[in-house]
């Protein structure tokens, strides 16, 4: 059984990973319209992984027997200056999100929550792939600079990426 104060926490959470789901969907549109296909695609598969956070953070919630509350889901921004720009908003959400997922460990283990703190240990090793992954993007488009025929190939690169969800319990 989950207690109030960690099924608060996990139903914050929940909101932002659906948020951040709808931020890489507004990026996406962002790219659809600025001439990178991959990007975009690569946005659009961000968000399904997004989405997946919240599922598996909001099944755990019914698992534990806690009640799953949605909240309103915030207005992401439309539009950036860059691709760059993109991309360091990118990293600094990430690391915005991993700051949110650190606290709800150091509240798993205030409480002695060894279930939850366990689920979210996959949460934690997701972060740290997840800033990582974005910071090589950012660190290509650095060294691009204003070479759009570079650029390119890098949205090419970027457009193979998919989301394929992890095995059910992964
Ligand atoms: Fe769900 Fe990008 O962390």
């Amino acid at each position: 059984m989950l207690s109030k104060k960690m099924e608060k926490a996990i139903n914050e959470q929940i909101n932002a990973e659906f948020y951040s789901s709808y931020m890489y969907l507004s990026m996406s549109t962002y790219f659809d319209s600025s001439g990178l296909p991959g990007a975009a695609q690569w946005m659009r598969a961000q968000a399904e992984e997004e989405w997946f956070h919240g599922m598996k953070l909001l099944n755990f919630v019914n698992e534990r027997g806690g009640r799953v509350s949605l909240k309103a889901i915030d207005q992401p921004p439309t539009t950036w200056k860059s691709a760059l720009a993109v991309f360091q908003d990118v990293l600094a959400h990430e690391q915005k999100v991993t700051g949110l997922i650190n606290n709800l460990v150091n509240l798993a283990l205030d409480e002695r929550d060894h279930a939850s703190n366990i689920f979210l240990q996959w949460f934690v090793t997701e972060q740290v792939e997840e800033e990582s992954g974005v910071g090589a993007v950012l660190d290509k488009l650095k060294l691009i600079g204003k070479d759009t025929s570079a650029l390119f190939t890098l949205d090419a690169e970027l457009g193979q990426r998919v989301f394929t969800p992890p095995p059910a319990k992964g």
